[in-house]
């Protein structure tokens, strides 16, 4: 497995880990039914699994990073007991160009860019980091910011831009943009290298941008993720940034400046620039936020509770911070997490934060998304995998945490078994928040195939309930969501 899958060996070069057995691309758009499965699916589990990767469509151009290829959507749909997989590339203006090209023409993140340009501006949006589900159709966004492609969620066709409103044309949207399910609003933020370097906005259930205002920072930044309450947006600036010179030739180079605070923007749902508060903490990077929630205290103040899973900050053997190692972990994506909780008082302005569990190591926080922006009890992540090797992050197993008593329970199936970031999918007519199931592929390496194990969600330390065995390989890929039936249903009327 993995060379016979390139189309034309000729032009490739050599290919790297990130190309190779699970992470090799496969080309082919299948629509599969009635997919062989072991155990039994739970007959109240209906909705559709939908999960983001890379799989570059043609050779690189220069050297491959995971994070370069085009993004292709693999959705796993459950009816009755039955699955069925569908896969598509997302159909971007890049890939459509390399398309007409026979070949890729655009250079990828560990390439220098065209002199006088700056990388944003170089590089192809290949919209293969995050997907969600809005307006009856499925978003697919790119985690360094562009465009966001409409997806239909049954043919997983590509629609077109999310440009309907002028303000939304050319701007860098960013992955992790969230939808509020009780509100059906959308809410983006959007970054770049260009002064205000941040933007944020709602579009509403009706499709409407109902909020687009500009958050000024003091320079370019590199946020990957945002939280929602039912009150306000949470944004984030962390102290890890570009390298200014080396951004001015056309290439990246991290710093990290441990006398800077991360600095957390407080605003509104539909609120304006001027009514943007912003809360200091230690100097920390974090990608993936678990949720956050609005929380009155003893004194009857609220505070923003907001949780996630930020790098370990290593340390030297003096207790100084130790940033070499951490730009080499965030570098070579390094996996090295730990859960974690910053508080914010909207009264006072006072900030709290601090470790929650520094004992496992995950990251990919999923929640019952129902629970969004309010207080809950459950997170599901993915443990990080053993050995750990260069530009490889593997995950080895599912952690459910109970943020109330602080407990964890962990599942590893033993060597050979990699999982894949796993949305919660809540069983037919469920009212508590933990009554379903965790959805995720998991790449089976001693058979050598593509599974989708559902797990029980109230007892993770079973194991999978049923394992949908893929009759084709989906390689190693990025975010996901789950879409319930209500919505296909909804959609499929509309
Ligand atoms: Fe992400």
């Amino acid at each position: 497995m993995g060379l016979d899958h390139f189309p034309d060996r000729s032009n490739w070069f050599v290919p790297n880990a990130s190309m190779r057995d699970a992470y090799a691309p496969n080309h082919a758009e299948s629509f599969i039914q009635d997919l062989e499965v072991i155990g039994e699916l739970p007959s109240d589990l209906n909705g559709m699994y939908v999960r983001n990767g890379p799989n570059p469509a043609h050779a690189p151009h220069g050297r491959y990073h995971w994070f370069d290829g085009d993004g292709m959507l693999h959705a796993v749909r459950f009816q009755g007991g039955k699955a069925t997989y569908r896969n598509k590339f997302v159909e971007t203006d890049g890939l459509q160009e390399e398309r007409a090209a026979g070949q890729s023409v655009w250079p990828g993140l560990k390439e220098r860019m065209p002199e006088g340009k700056l990388p944003d501006d170089a590089m192809k949006n290949v919209s293969n980091t995050d997907v969600t589900f809005h307006n009856g159709k499925l978003y697919s966004m790119w985690y360094r910011g562009g465009a966001v492609y409409t997806v239909d969620p049954f043919t997983l066709n590509t629609l077109g831009k999310l440009e309907h409103d002028p303000r939304l044309v050319g701007l860098q949207i960013s992955a992790h943009s969230r939808v509020d399910e009780s509100t059906g609003e959308f809410m983006f933020f959007a970054y770049g290298n260009r002064a205000p370097y941040m933007h944020y906005g709602v579009i509403g259930a009706d499709g409407a941008v109902k909020t687009f205002i500009p958050v000024p920072l003091p320079g370019p930044r590199l946020p990957h993720d945002c939280a929602v309450t039912p009150n306000y947006t949470i944004l984030h600036d962390f102290p890890l940034i570009n390298n200014p010179e080396a951004l001015k030739q056309g290439r990246y180079s991290l710093e990290f400046h441990q006398d800077w605070p991360t600095r957390y923007a407080v605003i509104p749902r539909h609120g304006t620039t001027d009514q943007i508060r912003w809360f200091e903490f230690e100097p920390r990077y974090m990608l993936h936020v678990a949720n956050a929630w609005e929380e009155v205290n003893a004194r009857g103040e609220t505070e923003i509770v907001m949780i996630g899973t930020p790098y370990v900050m290593p340390r030297d053997y003096d207790g100084s911070l130790d940033v070499k190692r951490l730009l080499f972990t965030v570098g070579t994506q390094g996996t090295d997490y730990e859960l974690y909780q910053w508080r914010m008082n909207l009264v006072t302005g006072e900030t709290k934060e601090g470790v929650v569990d520094d004992v496992l190591n995950s990251e990919f926080p999923m929640i019952n998304t129902a629970w969004q922006g309010r207080k809950n009890r459950f997170s599901y992540n993915v443990l990080m995998g053993r050995p750990r090797t260069l530009e490889q992050p593997r995950f080895s197993g599912l952690v459910k945490y109970d943020f109330d008593t602080g407990g964890a329970v962990a599942y590893h199936p033993g060597e050979g078994f990699w999982f894949s970031e796993a949305p919660f999918a809540p069983r037919d007519g469920a009212t508590e928040e933990d009554d379903g199931y965790v959805v995720g592929f998991v790449w089976n390496g001693l058979a050598e195939r593509s599974e989708v194990w559902v797990t029980d969600a109230r007892d993770v330390s079973k194991g999978p309930v049923a394992r949908v065995i893929m009759p084709v390989r989906v390689p190693h890929g990025f975010h996901s969501c789950w879409v319930r039936e209500a919505q296909l249903q909804a959609a499929a009327v509309a």
